[in-house]
């Protein structure tokens, strides 16, 4: 590591690289019970900013568990490394001044907080994506309660291991009583102020 050196920010900075997108990047970090809504919701709020002229990137499951972490499990060792993984290309996002909308679980205060200290506390911007258990698997979109429940998948959130609400989130959203577009705006409302560039 000694006779690594970094070259971010030598010539072109963040700061160049925010004017030129007009914003200010931040991460936003849904973090909820599978099913919660998460994806759903930052899919819609991504295309909401979009529409608006921010330039975005979205990080779930699907795109990081798929690719960069195909090598990753459910343990809390492997969680931790997903998490980790992820927070390091945000920061590298955070540098080319794109806004990131993170989606993941991310079941444990302490897996959070270690994401906010790679980040950086200035730019995490905590959503906790607030659905309780059972509507989770009511709903259960992809069948996965369904396998817990049977014993066909171990260590599921919520049901065998264990899930960490936030205590001080930024922004908290609650599924079951609003539409998708509700939950939208209230994070819309609720970040707006700290993405836009004040020239
Ligand atoms: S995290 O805990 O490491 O943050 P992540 O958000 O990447 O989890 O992945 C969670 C998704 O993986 C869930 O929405 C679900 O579709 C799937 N999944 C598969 N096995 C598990 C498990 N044991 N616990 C939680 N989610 C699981």
């Amino acid at each position: 590591m000694e006779n690594i050196h970094p070259i971010f920010d030598k010539i072109l900075g963040r700061n160049e690289k925010e004017s030129f997108l007009n914003q200010r990047a931040k991460v936003l970090w849904f973090t909820g019970l599978s099913g919660s809504g998460k994806s759903t919701v930052a899919q819609h709020l991504e295309k909401k900013l979009f529409n608006e002229g921010f330039f975005i990137q979205l990080l779930d499951g699907d795109n990081i568990r798929t690719g960069i972490n195909n090598n990753l499990g459910f343990s809390l060792e492997d969680r931790n490394e997903n998490i980790r993984r992820i927070s390091e290309v945000s920061k590298l996002f955070l540098n080319a001044g794109v806004i990131c909308l993170n989606s993941f679980v991310s079941p444990t205060i302490e897996i959070r907080n270690a994401a906010k200290q790679i980040i950086g506390t200035e730019d995490f911007i905590e959503v906790f994506v607030n659905t309780p258990l059972e509507i989770c698997e009511q709903r259960d979109v992809k069948g996965l309660y369904k396998k817990a429940r049977a014993g066909e998948i171990k260590g599921f959130t919520g049901i065998d291991s264990p899930y960490e609400a936030p205590v001080n989130p930024d922004v908290e959203i609650k599924t079951e009583n609003q539409s998708i577009e509700e939950s939208v705006d209230q994070i819309y409302n609720q970040i707006i102020g700290q993405i836009q560039k004040n020239n």
